[in-house]
């Protein structure tokens, strides 16, 4: 069908979705005006009916045209075409109706009144029609609230975030990894409404169908797969996916895909069956945000001795539970205290509590780090401010729990940087004022 339709009839098509607002705003201007006539203060606008009216009309039939013109491109829902393309050929037929009806000699108030009211909701009914046919019918609801979302037909959200995914290895590779790659950047035009290339992308056995040109996905060779083709091409390559204009997947994310797709292309795998190891494990528990910061805080933990919070406390320390309910320690030398070994030794009576460790100015040195490396659970750190260098952070070896890192006002220089990258949970490292050099993080 594509091939037969005129480059310029399609190009005109095109402008169907801004030419459309025309109609909208005058119909509803003309539906305000005939319904409010009623009402004395309001007949001064009245004699401005005809016009609108005017307007509407020949506005949508130009629209009607322009959207016929579009349907020839092909890739949209059929039926949902066919009812927005008669509803948009009534709501003209019946603005038309309306102004030849007023042209009598004897207009009924009531019956034009119907009239208008019928236009409205030909209106709603047909915009919302179009506006499926944009976005797919699942966006209008996607964040509605449930009991909404019910009423109108769709099954309850699900809450992709909140879904927990307690063990990486329990992850499954096509709904938590692949689903939302596709949802995020493909369906709203391969979708039940928009099927461009004939390709649906909205579930597993949709996305093995293929679409227009066969078999999207070759399991086990994703070189040959027409999909992951498409997302590899270079971006200004005409069959790029998703098309100019719209967020190219990340190196990740296509990474994700590669994998999935040369590893068979399974509906049900975990990460488990298919053995993910290495990198790509790495970087799938990064991407699904399976950090061990929060299993560490949702284990729970025994309240800590009071006779260790006494002994830290007067070595020097405050101390305070990281919340309420929480038995985790957040743990700081006093203001203006040094910490000797003697001291910091203390800490690892406290080993399992402490996630939150603030020496910030307290005149720890390189040597001090073998003691910090021995708290496991540490997702907070501040060494800033102290006389420590390259040395001390190479000590730090197995804080694998470690978000937060502040060398700011430290003696390190890039080495560190280096080995801090291969903290894999760490998020946010400060160095101001340190010998690192450039602009680097
Ligand atoms: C803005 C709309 C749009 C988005 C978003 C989009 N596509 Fe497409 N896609 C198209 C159009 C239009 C075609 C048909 C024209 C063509 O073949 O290039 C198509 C065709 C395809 C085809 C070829 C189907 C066949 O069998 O011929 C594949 C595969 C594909 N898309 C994959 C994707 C993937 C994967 C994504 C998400 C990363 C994506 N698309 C996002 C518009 C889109």
């Amino acid at each position: 069908m594509e091939n037969q339709v005129s480059d310029f009839v399609l190009f005109i098509g095109r402008f169907h979705p801004l030419v459309v607002h025309l109609p909208i705003g005058f119909l509803i201007l003309a539906v305000i005006l005939g319904i409010s006539s009623k009402f004395e203060t309001f007949k001064g606008a009245y004699h401005l009916l005809d016009l609108t009216l005017w307007l509407g009309a020949l506005s949508a039939a130009m629209a009607c045209v322009m959207g016929y013109m579009l349907s020839l491109e092909g890739g949209y829902n059929t039926d949902t075409v066919f009812l927005h393309q008669w509803g948009g050929i009534a709501l003209a037929i019946l603005a038309f109706a309306l102004l030849a009806y007023r042209k009598k000699a004897k207009i009924r108030p009531l019956v034009q009144r119907i009239g208008f009211v019928v236009l409205l909701l030909l209106l709603l009914y047909t915009g919302h029609l179009g506006g499926n046919l944009t976005h797919g019918s699942s966006y209008l609801f996607q964040y509605a609230p449930n009991p909404v979302r019910k009423m109108a037909g769709f099954p309850p959200k699900i809450n992709r975030v909140h879904k927990e995914i307690t063990h990486i290895d329990s992850a499954l590779v096509f709904e938590d990894i692949i689903t939302p790659i596709l949802d995020a950047r493909c369906i709203t035009c391969h979708n039940n409404d928009k099927i461009k290339g004939d390709l649906l992308l909205t579930s597993f056995e949709s996305v093995m169908k293929g679409g227009e040109s066969g078999d999207a996905i070759i399991p086990g060779n994703s070189a040959e797969s027409e999909l992951f083709k498409r997302i590899t091409l270079p971006h200004d390559h005409e069959d790029f996916m998703p098309p100019e204009g719209k967020a190219p997947l990340s190196k990740e994310q296509i990474g994700f895909m590669e994998w999935w797709i040369d590893s068979g292309a399974k509906t049900n795998a975990t990460l488990a069956d298919l053995s993910a190891s290495g990198e790509i494990r790495d970087k799938l528990e990064k991407y699904l945000k399976i950090g061990k910061y929060n299993t560490i805080l949702n284990n729970p933990i025994d309240p800590i001795n009071p006779s260790v919070v006494d002994d830290l406390r007067a070595s020097g320390f405050n101390l305070a539970s990281l919340s309420e309910n929480l038995n985790y320690l957040e743990v700081s030398a006093k203001i203006g205290q040094k910490i000797s070994m003697n001291q910091l030794e203390k800490l690892t009576k406290a080993k399992s509590h402490i996630v939150h460790l603030d020496l910030k100015n307290s005149g720890i040195t390189d040597e001090s780090l073998t003691i910090i490396n021995t708290l496991p659970n540490l997702i907070r750190l501040r060494l800033d401010q102290n006389p420590i260098t390259d040395d001390g952070i190479r000590k730090l070896t197995d804080l694998s729990n470690l978000e937060y890192l502040n060398l700011s006002f430290t003696n390190i220089s890039n080495a560190s940087l280096a080995l801090v990258k291969d903290y894999k949970n760490l998020k946010q490292v400060y160095h101001y004022k340190t010998d690192v050099s450039g602009t680097e993080e």
